[in-house]
């Protein structure tokens, strides 16, 4: 872990462990091309339990201030957090909000295979669209498997592969 000497920039290539309000300060201006944070949540983790909503809005903002002059031009600051629903009155739960790329859908593989049957000519596209799905959802139920990534170019007739 590198050691923070006084009046000298953080060094490249180092892990620091700390706080990033204070550590941010000690990077060299317009040193870095991109920055990957992940900060609280505000659930009610242990790392934050003693954080106002106020606080926690407070590191955001003072974290993402101190970037401005720490990108290089051109540089990114990249945040992952999750999609909360915070309440001020510290009473309500703190909760995700709805990610709609978790929702379910309902459709099983023998209603799929019924409309296959019933309309053996279909494309996928005409499958899809009379099902209300995705082509993923499709050949996950058919297949057990993931066509995301463009891999249905290489694989044209895996979409319709069921024995
Ligand atoms: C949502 S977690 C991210 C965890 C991280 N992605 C990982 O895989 O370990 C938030 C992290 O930020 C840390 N943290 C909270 N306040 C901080 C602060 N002021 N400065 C630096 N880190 C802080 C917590 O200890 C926790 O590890």
């Amino acid at each position: 872990m590198g050691l923070i000497k006084f009046g000298e920039y953080l060094l490249p290539d180092q892990i620091y462990h700390g706080d990033s309000r204070v550590l941010l300060r000690k990077i060299e201006p317009e040193s870095i091309a991109l920055s990957i944070w992940s900060p609280p949540y505000y659930v009610g983790k242990n790392y934050e339990k003693d954080l106002s909503f106020d606080e926690w809005k407070n590191l955001l903002r003072e974290v993402v201030n101190l970037h401005y002059s720490l990108l290089k031009p051109g540089g990114f600051l990249a945040i992952n957090i999750a999609d909360i629903l915070c309440f001020k009155d510290v009473s309500m739960p703190k909760i995700m909000a709805e990610n709609i790329s978790r929702r379910k859908i309902g459709i099983t593989r023998s209603q799929i295979m019924g409309v296959m049957k019933q309309h053996p000519e279909w494309n996928r596209y005409q499958l899809t669209a009379h099902l209300g799905c995705s082509e993923q959802t499709v050949d996950r139920r058919l297949n057990g498997n993931n066509i995301r990534g463009g891999n249905i170019r290489h694989r044209p007739g895996c979409l319709l592969s069921v024995e």
